[in-house]
């Protein structure tokens, strides 16, 4: 195992992918739980992330010592490169030019860290983002690579194996920062790259019999991927201990709801309560137009729904989650700071607290596509693995105003007309999300020799690498042309159509 000690940084995630990228295993765990995972995985190598803080401030925060006496290699990047070289006894300070952004550095000396990709006296692009730096070295260490506003943009102590960078080899705009990433866990680590998919199915398996004994489990399947895969790799793990709660509201896509029943019941035989409770949903949001009451109105009934059902059975003492990385980083806050709430997310979120349930989260360490790799690892059809993000609350956020049944019907048919020419043009696994949004606005048409007087269908798509940041596609113009004559020739009750070009920001993908 790597330990990755994250100190917050916008992209701790992308040190433990590149590192799984390896074939090797690694866990992030945030930097004040770091000293029990220390004892916990006995780590063959330790990575420290970067962070907003400022090693020169009172309170910011450290790595647990142990991490330098476990005789254990250690890289420290940015925040991390400078918290290590504190604690060892160097000196840090405020830097006066600041350098965000693409930077270049000078190799000065060979070290096992650049091994075969950067050469002595050459200079490379990286990435930096940092105020502080490093201004006297801790004792054993020397310069391995110097930039014009960080001459200690990298140290090493070879002989402890004690790395530090002062750029981000986990970002792409840092172009042989992967190599030197696997120069660290394979070389400098020594660590076989093995771990695949198989052994992260075995590793969870094995995990989830230890958490649950011979307790019951809960799970409330969304219809979407994580939940399914969660749910499916807990089944392998305690059988039919596990009950899926599927809570239809009304709002899922064309045929998702029968294909998530029969899924569960025929193909993997789990247990599953299906609760068709849309005619519930439907009354409970009629005349609700602000997105945010039609968020806060649809998870609270859901829970209330999800509360009934899981009575009925009798109960449960866990609550399995599919969970994943990017979720979790999402909802801590390392600066303190409140952040802004854009929208309020609906996911089964305050369920465990009120109903007294501990979670199980298999897929907490792994990021969407790894899901994926572990849903095919576990047989589910590659039609369902595949798909395209969909948010809980559904089509009532793709239903600008008042949400009915009719609108939902049209809506439900011109995303499924919109998504086979997505599929059709061979488009679908190129594109993050794609879905129609219905307007509540009408326009004036002509079709045959009568005037129309419709709905406004709006298209989206955007490509994606997390779903933080987002790009519209540039779709060519005959595909958008040919959609728009299909839809209007098809649905019934839409005479226009417009495709939204907005990235994300300034957008965000929903449009509530
Ligand atoms: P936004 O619209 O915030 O969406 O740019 C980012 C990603 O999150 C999905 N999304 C949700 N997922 N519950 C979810 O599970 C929600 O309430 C929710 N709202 C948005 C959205 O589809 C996109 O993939």
């Amino acid at each position: 195992t790597v330990l990755i000690i994250d100190f917050g940084s916008q992209v701790t995630q992308l040190i433990a992918r590149r590192v799984r990228e390896e074939g090797v295993y690694s866990e992030v765990v945030p930097f004040n739980k770091a000293a029990e995972a220390m004892d916990r995985l006995k780590p063959k190598a330790v990575i420290l992330s970067g962070g907003p803080a400022s090693v020169i401030e009172g309170e910011s925060p450290r790595a647990p010592q142990t991490v330098f006496e476990a005789g254990i290699p250690v890289l420290g990047i940015c925040y991390g490169e400078q918290a290590m070289a504190d604690q060892l006894g160097g000196i840090v300070e405020g830097g006066h030019h600041r350098e965000f952004g693409r930077a270049e550095i000078e190799v000065i000396k060979p070290a096992a860290l650049f091994e075969g990709v950067w050469q002595e006296g050459q200079r490379y692009t990286v990435w930096m983002s940092h105020g502080d730096r490093v201004t006297q070295l801790p004792a054993g260490f020397e310069v391995i690579a110097t930039s014009d506003n960080a001459p200690f943009a990298a140290i090493a102590d070879e002989s402890r194996k004690f790395y530090g960078v002062q750029f981000h080899p986990e970002v792409v705009h840092t172009p042989q920062g992967a190599q030197l990433l696997r120069n660290f866990v394979r070389g400098v680590a020594g660590l076989q790259g093995d771990w695949t998919m198989g052994a992260f199915r075995e590793e969870a398996i094995k995990k989830i019999r230890d958490q649950v004994g011979d307790k019951r489990v809960l799970c409330g399947l969304s219809g979407g991927v994580d939940s399914a895969v969660a749910a499916v790799l807990i089944h392998e793990a305690i059988g039919d201990q596990l009950t899926c709660v599927f809570v239809d509201h009304g709002l899922m896509r064309l045929g998702e709801a029968e294909q998530v029943v029969s899924l569960f019941r025929n193909t993997y035989n789990i247990p599953l309560v299906h609760v068709d409770a849309s005619e519930m949903f439907l009354k409970e949001l009629d005349g609700v137009s602000d997105p945010e009451k039609k968020r806060k109105t649809i998870g609270k009934l859901f829970i209330d729904v999800f509360e009934a059902e899981a009575k009925k059975i009798g109960g449960a003492d866990f609550l399995a989650q599919g969970t994943l990385y990017p979720d979790v980083i999402e909802s801590v806050s390392f600066t303190g700071g409140p952040s802004v709430t854009i929208k309020s997310h609906h996911n089964v979120g305050g369920l465990p607290e009120r109903m007294n349930m501990k979670l199980v989260e298999p897929l907490r360490d792994l990021f969407k596509d790894e899901v994926r790799a572990l849903g095919r690892e576990l047989g589910l059809p590659e039609s369902f693995v595949g798909r395209h993000p969909f948010p809980g609350p559904g089509l009532a956020i793709r239903c600008p105003g008042e949400i009915t049944v009719e609108k939902l019907d049209i809506l439900r048919k011109a995303d499924a007309i919109y998504l086979e020419e997505i599929r059709a043009a061979g488009l679908y696994d190129v594109i993050w999300q794609a879905f129609a949004v219905l307007l509540p606005v009408r326009t004036v048409g002509v079709m045959g020799d009568g005037r129309t007087y419709d709905h406004v269908l709006a298209l989206r798509a955007v490509t994606s690498v997390d779903g933080m940041t987002a790009d519209f596609y540039p779709y060519q113009m005959d595909f958008l042309g040919r959609t728009a004559t299909r839809l209007i020739n098809e649905v019934r009750g839409i005479n226009r159509v417009v495709y939204d070009v907005t990235s994300k920001p300034p957008g965000t993908i929903e449009w509530e």
